[in-house]
């Protein structure tokens, strides 16, 4: 291999010269798509493990040093310095905002807050006790029928209607599934209230009585929010730019993402994390669960543990970590004994020679439940939580994806391992 270049004999002696491709930090990508023309075959990575998938100036993830930078800023500043507002808007435009472009997004978001009346109809559909991930989807996908007048993905301006409308409009729809759950009356935003706690209001408000907001707990979901606002090309942002690709519009591709973040390996681990910790029920069975999790012929998992990227720590771990502690001194000490078990269950795993050996550590999701809980936030409602989160990533990277120039629909190719050629046998020769 030559400095940009990277030579590939195949088994007839024709060499290939594969270009190499130098990001600004990072490991090098070797293009590989005149490989079929010229070797005739074609790569196999399952899961995309050692596959770049496209080139993206949103987020840096060094998984063995344990660095996340959004635009290049990291996390670590942003969850101490920023708001999820700011972040919101660094993640869409490339760069932080001055103080009035700052003011004026903000308002744009906090004007957008509202649905369309028409679209309450739709909870009235589902069952009291559908899941709220169902129901999220769902309505997103719906949004393309109710906002169909900015939905033009190859128009600027439509592009950016859109992704107010969306990061705006989240909240609101998450918070109706909850009410619905729970037999409450819709909460309308209030726009004097930043994104968190705006959320807070729809959630736990009711028409009744007046509802007031803890900084501590507003706080900690926009922290939260910060951390999980984007992750590379992570299963749900790729399913966005999968379903985008094929020029589908945004809500639809918004609702595929929510739908692929639902899985218990991806975002639905933190309500796994939470169950397995009832479970668990106590530091006296933790070794049980630790031997159950290193059984090949079990299925158990230790649930929050292990990243396909991070091999050393997950830095959005540590810092929730830190925010456990502070929320769980305000607000939730009858949850202190769940958050005990997990810092003990922690200690027990990253001591334990598997663990140890397969660079397995406690993920974002490993802590943020223990927060969700203590706020209040019903467990079902933990995915919902990291979709408002990740939303704007999802959005970030659809409109990069719809921007590329040298965007084509995403359409990977296989390994056929089915029959070959047969005839049709009728019906009676069978
Ligand atoms: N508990 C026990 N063993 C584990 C765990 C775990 N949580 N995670 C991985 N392993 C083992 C696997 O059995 C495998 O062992 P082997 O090499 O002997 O077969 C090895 O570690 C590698 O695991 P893979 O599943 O191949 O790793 P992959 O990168 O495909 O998966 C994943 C990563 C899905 C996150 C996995 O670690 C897992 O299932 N964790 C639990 C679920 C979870 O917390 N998901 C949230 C991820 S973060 C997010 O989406 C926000």
């Amino acid at each position: 291999m030559t400095k940009d270049v990277f030579q590939l004999t195949g088994p007839d002696g024709t060499t290939s010269e594969l270009p190499v491709r130098k990001g600004t930090i990072g490991p090098d990508v070797v293009e590989i798509s005149k490989l079929y023309r010229e070797q005739g075959v074609f790569t196999y990575d399952p899961g995309y493990g050692a596959t770049g998938s496209c080139e993206s100036d949103i987020t840096y993830i060094d998984g063995e040093k344990g660095i996340l930078m959004y635009r290049g800023y990291p996390v670590e500043q942003l969850a101490a310095k920023s708001s999820f507002i700011e972040v919101s808007y660094l993640l869409l435009n490339g760069e932080l905002p001055t103080a009035s472009e700052l003011e004026e997004f903000d308002s744009t978001i906090r004007r957008h807050t509202m649905l369309n009346e028409g679209m309450l109809n739709f909870f009235k559909g589902f069952r009291y006790d559908a899941h709220p991930m169902a129901m999220l989807s769902a309505v997103v996908g719906s949004m393309s029928a109710y906002y169909h007048n900015a939905m033009d993905a190859s128009n600027p301006e439509h592009r950016s209607i859109f992704s107010h409308r969306i990061l705006a409009k989240l909240p609101t729809i998450a918070a109706a599934a909850y009410k619905l759950n729970i037999g409450q009356p819709f909460m309308y935003p209030r726009n004097d209230l930043n994104y968190s706690e705006n959320l807070l209001q729809m959630l736990f408000s009711v028409p009744a009585e007046p509802y007031e907001i803890d900084p501590v707990a507003a706080e900690a979901l926009d922290l939260l929010f910060i951390l999980h606002a984007d992750h590379e090309q992570n299963c749900s942002t790729s399913t966005v730019r999968m379903a985008g690709s094929s020029g589908a519009n945004p809500y639809s591709a918004i609702a595929a993402g929510i739908s692929a973040l639902w899985g218990p390996a991806h975002g639905g681990a933190n309500e796994a994390v939470l169950n397995m910790l009832t479970e668990i029920g106590d530091a006296k069975n933790i070794s049980k669960y630790v031997d159950k999790a290193k059984d090949k012929n079990d299925p158990f998992r230790l649930m929050g543990f292990g990243h396909r990227v991070y091999k050393n720590f997950d830095p959005r771990a540590t810092i929730i970590r830190e925010m456990c502690h502070k929320v769980l001194a305000q607000l939730g000490r009858q949850d202190t004994p769940m958050f005990d078990l997990a810092l003990q269950l922690e200690e027990v795993a990253l001591k334990d020679e598997y663990f140890v050996e397969k660079n397995l550590y406690p993920n974002v999701d490993f802590y943020s439940g223990i927060i969700y809980r203590a706020l209040g936030i019903p467990t079902s409602m933990f995915t919902v939580m990291f979709a408002i989160g990740r939303c704007v990533g999802w959005t970030a990277h659809w409109r990069e994806m719809i921007t590329d120039p040298n965007g084509r629909i995403s359409r990977p190719r296989q390994l056929y391992t089915g029959p070959a050629a047969r005839d049709y046998v009728a019906i009676d020769k069978r």
